[in-house]
């Protein structure tokens, strides 16, 4: 590796906007999640694909490793540079380059977050609907194949990218997908790299697909008497066809920490919150199906609201229960676990996971994405507690053990980064895992694209 070399080629072509500054290198260092911190030893913010290019050959030619980065939102230390190298930072790549109201969609650089896009499409009465919560970067959306609150009725990543622009290793500009709503041509290269937590390459442009925004939007909360009640009054809306544009679980104890942090008033019990969108008509309807499924489940109160400052003082409470969380016990971090599963199994799994934690020494809480059977369980732990780590590590084993045996995945949503990794085998097996290697190899055979990661490890 010649590092030195490197950094002093990339301060000749960024200029400024190549760093060996403390201060930036650790803002490097770690994302949003309790993995241990390691520090590139430069960060560069490049503005143009030919920059990117040139970043990516100077340091293959050099044996230094990269790692692409967006927001830094990400919970498994997907960004965190293992083996130091240059960090690619690409918020400075924050372009709308195009968009187009009749065919919904917009062509963004990968740095562009989904709240800028959103402020930017509010004229066009268009929305873009991937919300994981955090003001995440669409290139790194894209690379952990994220979703968050909406993707049951709008889907995720998978769903809404509908063409890329990658730097791959040798330095080319790689485009896939087109601007069409299908294609049958070719191996789907576009959703090679969503997923592939910028192992591959660096994503540097992305084509997406738009959703009207709705005429009308409510929002509901309502509390139930027990987790497998709220379960299955979800399972139910979802089998009756509903399609509610939000529907988020929450145990007692995630109430509470959102109810001290966010100054909200619920009950404090297991909970659902549901958004609907549709003409007021449609939402007045939903609304009251859902409700009479809820009442159908012991539910003591279904209160709706089409009241738009309530409703954002909901989704803003929800969004910060990640902080609200945290704030339960000062000091902590959050021990994730992701697990997805058909829908049917979802009420017998999230018992199972509250029944560990109350036969546990650690506090924690379930939260889901019900919709999509998607739910996180988050231990709070102090991570420098050998003994909190490892029971931490022992209760999302058991999670992701549970959730492949009826046909599950180990993540939803917050993707394999490090912390996930050891799971891969196990939910797809050897040859596929195998098989993940040989494409990593293939496309990046001296192994510096976010190194350590999908592809290398597991
Ligand atoms: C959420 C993030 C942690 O659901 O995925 O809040
Ligand atoms: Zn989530």
């Amino acid at each position: 590796m010649n590092l030195t070399h490197t950094i002093t080629a990339l301060q000749g072509l960024l200029g400024e906007r190549l760093t060996t500054a403390n201060a930036v290198r650790d803002h490097h260092s770690r994302d949003t999640g309790w993995h241990a911190a390691a520090m590139p030893d430069a960060v560069a913010f490049p503005r143009t694909v030919g920059e990117v290019q040139e970043i990516v050959r100077l340091c293959v030619e050099n044996d230094v490793p990269m790692v692409p980065y967006g927001a830094g939102s990400s919970m498994e230390g997907h960004t965190i540079p293992a083996r130091g190298g240059i960090t690619i930072d690409t918020r400075e790549m924050n372009q709308i380059l195009e968009i187009r109201p009749q065919d919904g969609l917009a062509v963004v650089q990968s740095g562009v977050t989904r709240k800028q896009l959103n402020t930017e499409l509010r004229a066009t009465g268009l929305m873009f609907s991937v919300d994981p919560g955090a003001d995440a970067s669409l290139g790194g959306m894209a690379s952990t194949r994220g979703s968050g609150t909406m993707a049951y009725r709008y889907g995720t990543m998978r769903d809404n990218v509908l063409a890329l622009k990658v730097v791959t290793p040798d330095g080319k500009l790689v485009k896939t997908g087109s601007r069409a709503r299908k294609s049958s041509t070719g191996y789907d290269l576009t959703h090679l790299f969503v997923g592939a937590e910028g192992t591959l390459g660096v994503i540097t442009e992305l084509t997406v697909r738009l959703h009207p925004i709705p005429e009308a939007i409510s929002s509901a909360v309502c509390a139930f008497p027990d987790a497998a009640s709220a379960v299955e009054t979800v399972i139910e809306a979802v089998q009756y066809g509903v399609p509610m544009a939000r529907v988020e679980f929450l145990d007692a104890v995630a109430v509470a920490g959102v109810n001290a942090y966010s100054k909200t008033t619920m009950k404090v019990a297991p909970t659902l919150m549901f958004e609907f969108h549709g003409t007021d008509a449609w939402v007045a309807e939903q609304a009251q199906i859902v409700a009479g499924i809820a009442a159908d489940h012991g539910a003591e109160d279904f209160v709706w609201t089409a009241d738009a400052e309530e409703r954002t003082k909901l989704w803003q409470a929800r969004h910060d229960l990640y902080w609200a969380t945290k704030a339960i016990r000062p000091g902590s971090e959050l021990y994730t676990g992701d697990i997805c599963v058909p829908i049917s199994e979802l009420a017998g799994q999230i018992e199972a996971a509250r029944a560990d934690i109350e036969d546990s020494f650690l506090l924690g809480q379930i939260i889901g994405h019900v919709g999509d059977g998607n739910y996180h369980a988050a231990y709070i732990i102090q991570p420098d507690d050998a003994r909190e780590l490892a029971e931490a590590e022992r209760l999302a084993e058991r999670l992701v053990e549970r959730a492949l045996t009826v046909g599950g995945t180990a993540s939803g949503e917050h993707g394999i980064g490090t912390g996930k990794l050891k799971f891969l085998r196990a939910e797809h097996g050897d040859a596929a895992v195998d098989l993940m290697k040989t494409l990593k190899s293939a496309i990046d055979p001296k192994g510096l694209m976010n190194p350590g990661k999908l592809g290398q490890g597991g």
